[in-house]
């Protein structure tokens, strides 16, 4: 009745933004990403039935607000009869600020309350699992480069490239702010849909967008995969931007890191950005320009804190018990 998972959280390099169906939170646009390796979310569930309701512990802190969102994933992974559960979640990076820490902590909750109810899934039906609490968490149950295709049914994943394949990418976070985000992604994503003049223009480009992109993985071109992901970062927040109200996830230190890591590309350094709903910037770069691009946004005015990452894999049971 205990299942313990770890699950790494994944940046997208194709965005996903919008949904297609709400209430099967199904996205609008399929997405390609990369799983991180050195960042994670472990997750204990336990179920136990002398437990009246569930609980949720998040770094050992009991968390109210987030457990109807996690309580909801368990009832669709183990059946709403199923016996209360006892949730512990550990996560060694800032949570809800833009790094993704709901791709990990439901891709981890999912593998976790799976094997909890003693229920053998395959990837496909995990991913529906824990796409319909976060639609980026289904990314994160697999490792390296991964595609999420809409499909009839909802949603697929797809390993494009496993991490050792093409170790490109080292993942430099850096963190303009420490705090939650204002507006959650799920609420931001329908005020676009709904307001932004830009945003059925997105839906339409996204698959020769994804098409550039599949090419630059299979190529192991990182030039061509720079343009793409940058292009289409910014075309994700230009529908945030024009969305009315309008929602701006930058700060002033985050257009700062653009500035230092076009001032990199100026000097030939192989990196490129990209920012999700957050102010975080994420430097992808080659690995042996990785410490230059440390110590630069380091250095750059405003940055809180530099988190380095190498590309891992997905999200797996840490033992059985
Ligand atoms: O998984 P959600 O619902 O938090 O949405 C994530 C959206 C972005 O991070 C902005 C883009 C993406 O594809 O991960």
């Amino acid at each position: 009745m205990q299942g313990t998972a770890i699950a790494q959280p994944n940046i997208a390099l194709i965005k996903y933004w919008g949904k297609r169906d709400v209430a099967l939170n199904l996205p609008a646009v399929g997405s390609i990403s990369i799983t991180l390796r050195e960042l994670h979310t472990r997750m204990q569930v336990t179920f136990d039935d002398a437990l009246e309701t569930d609980t949720l512990t998040v770094n050992d802190a009991p968390d109210e607000k987030m457990l109807p969102r996690l309580s909801a994933c368990l009832d669709r992974v183990a059946g709403p009869d199923r016996h209360r559960a006892r949730i512990a979640s550990q996560c060694n990076f800032p949570i809800a600020a833009g790094l993704a820490s709901s791709a990990s902590s439901f891709a981890a909750l999912t593998v976790a309350a799976a094997h909890a109810a003693g229920r053998s899934l395959t990837t496909a039906e995990l991913a529906s699992l824990a796409g319909q609490a976060s639609g980026s968490a289904a990314r994160s149950l697999l490792g390296g480069f991964v595609e999420l295709a809409n499909t009839d049914e909802g949603i697929a994943v797809d390993t494009l490239c496993e991490a050792d394949d093409w170790p490109l990418a080292v993942v430099v976070v850096a963190i303009t702010e420490t705090g939650p985000k204002a507006v959650g992604s799920t609420e931001a994503m329908e005020i676009s849909r709904k307001t932004s003049p830009f945003y059925s223009n997105w839906v339409e480009q996204q698959s020769a967008d994804l098409d550039t992109a599949r090419e630059a993985i299979q190529d192991r071109d990182f030039d061509k995969l720079a343009r793409i992901a940058e292009h289409n970062c910014l075309k994700m927040h230009s529908i945030m931007w024009a969305s009315r109200p309008p929602m701006v996830y930058w700060n002033a230190a985050t257009m700062r890191c653009l500035e230092t890591v076009r001032t990199l590309q100026a000097h030939d350094f192989g990196v490129f950005f990209t920012i999700d709903a957050g102010p975080q910037v994420k430097a992808v770069c080659l690995p042996e320009h990785a410490a230059e691009v440390v110590v630069r946004l380091r250095a750059t005015d405003g940055v809180a804190d530099i988190m380095v990452s190498g590309l891992g894999q997905g999200a797996r049971l840490e033992a059985a018990t």
